[in-house]
C-alpha cells in the first residue's frame, strides 16, 4: 500500500477514508513538526496531507523523492512553494468551498465583536466590575446602516458581502479585477480603488490571498486613510497587514480598533498588539466547526487519494500538472 504521512491529528472520518487505501501514518503528537522532524517522518511518503502550519518548499521536496502529492488542509496555500512542487511533478491541492461560509460568519462575528466592544465587556463582567447599567458603560459603535468596505471579492468575500444586506449595510469593494455588472447587482456591492474604499468604509475586512502582490496590502499609509471611527477585520492571512504597522497605527488611534483571526508571524504576535484594548484576536480559528473541519479533512483526503491513484483530483491547485 502506498505510503501516506499526516502532519498533525485531523478528524477521524477523513484518516478511516485514507486507512482503507493507503499505509497510513499520523504524527502522534499534538504540535507542529519541525522540518527535521517533518522529514524524518515522512521522507518515503508518496502523499502528504499537510495543514497551514508546515511549511513544504524545495529542500524538503528534495529529499523526499517519492512524493506525488502535497494535499493541503486549508483553502490559502501560501506554506506551499507551488513553483517547486510543479517542478518536480509534484501535484498540490487545497479545500475550497466548504469553508466559505464559516470563514464569512467569523469575519462577522469579529467585526461584531469589535464593534460592540463583546471581549473587552466579558472581561469586564468576570472581573466583577459590572454594580449596575450605565448610560456610558461600553459604548460601541453602530454596524447597521454603515458601510462595509469588503478587499478581496473571492468566494469568502461573496458571502461576507451578502450578509450585510440584513444589517442594511452600504457595501464597497476592492479586487484586482472588477466583478461583472450582473454580480455587483446581484451582491449589491460599489467597486471602488483601494484609496477610495479605505477612506470611505467604517469597517474593512480582507479577503485576499496572500503572494507577492498583496503581502503588506495594507500599510501605514493605508492606514492612515482609513476613518478614525472604521474597523479593520483580517480572516486571510496576517501577512496581508503591516502588523508593526497596525499596532502604532492602533495606538495613535488612527483607526477604532481591528479584529484579527491571523497574524503576520503566526502564533507570535507583533510587539504591543495584545495590549491594546482596541483590538480583539482569535487564534486563527475562522473555519474551525466541527462540521467544516470535518469537511475539509475529507477533502483533502479525496485529493490525496486521488493523486495517488492518477486520476483527476478535485481542487488542484498547480493544474498545468493536468495539460
Ligand atoms: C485557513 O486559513 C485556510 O486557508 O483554510
Amino acid at each position: 500500500m502506498k505510503k501516506v504521512y499526516v502532519t498533525r491529528r485531523i478528524p477521524q472520518k477523513a484518516l478511516d477514508l485514507l486507512e482503507t487505501e493507503c499505509s497510513l501514518e499520523v504524527n502522534p503528537h499534538d504540535w507542529v513538526l519541525s522540518k527535521k522532524e517533518l522529514l524524518e517522518a515522512a521522507r518515503d511518503a508518496e502523499g502528504l496531507l499537510c495543514l497551514l502550519t508546515d511549511q513544504v518548499d524545495a529542500e524538503l521536496l528534495d529529499q523526499m523523492p517519492r512524493l506525488k502529492i502535497v494535499a493541503n488542509c486549508a483553502v490559502g496555500y501560501d506554506n506551499i512553494d507551488v513553483p517547486a512542487c510543479t517542478a518536480r511533478g509534484v501535484a498540490v491541492s487545497n479545500t475550497p468551498g466548504v469553508l466559505t461560509e464559516t470563514t464569512a460568519d467569523m469575519a462577522w462575528a469579529l467585526l461584531m465583536a469589535a464593534a460592540r466592544r463583546v471581549v473587552e465587556a466579558d472581561r469586564y463582567v468576570r472581573d466583577g466590575k459590572f454594580k449596575a447599567w450605565a448610560p456610558m458603560l461600553f459604548l460601541g459603535q453602530e454596524v447597521n446602516h454603515k458601510v462595509l468596505g469588503v478587499i478581496g471579492m473571492g468566494r469568502i468575500g461573496r458571502a461576507v458581502a451578502r450578509r450585510a444586506a440584513g444589517f442594511n449595510m452600504a457595501v464597497v469593494y476592492h479586487n484586482a479585477s472588477r466583478i461583472t455588472k450582473e454580480e455587483e447587482r446581484e451582491l449589491g456591492v460599489e467597486y471602488r480603488g483601494l484609496k477610495d474604499l479605505l477612506q470611505e468604509a467604517d469597517y474593512i475586512t480582507l479577503h485576499v490571498p496572500l503572494n507577492d502582490q498583496t503581502r503588506h496590502l495594507i500599510g501605514a499609509q493605508e492606514l492612515k486613510l482609513m476613518k478614525k471611527t472604521a474597523y479593520l477585520v483580517n480572516t486571510s492571512r496576517g501577512a496581508i497587514i503591516d502588523e508593526k504597522a497596525l499596532v502604532r497605527a492602533l495606538r495613535d488611534n488612527e483607526l477604532a480598533g481591528a479584529a484579527l483571526d491571523v497574524y503576520e508571524n503566526e502564533p507570535d504576535l507583533a510587539p504591543g498588539l495584545d495590549e491594546l484594548d482596541n483590538v480583539t484576536l482569535a487564534p486563527h480559528t475562522a473555519s474551525a466547526t466541527v462540521q467544516t473541519r470535518t469537511k475539509m479533512a475529507v477533502m483533502a483526503a479525496e485529493n490525496l487519494l486521488a493523486g495517488l491513484n492518477e486520476d483527476k483530483i478535485p481542487n488542484l491547485v498547480n493544474t498545468e500538472l493536468e495539460l
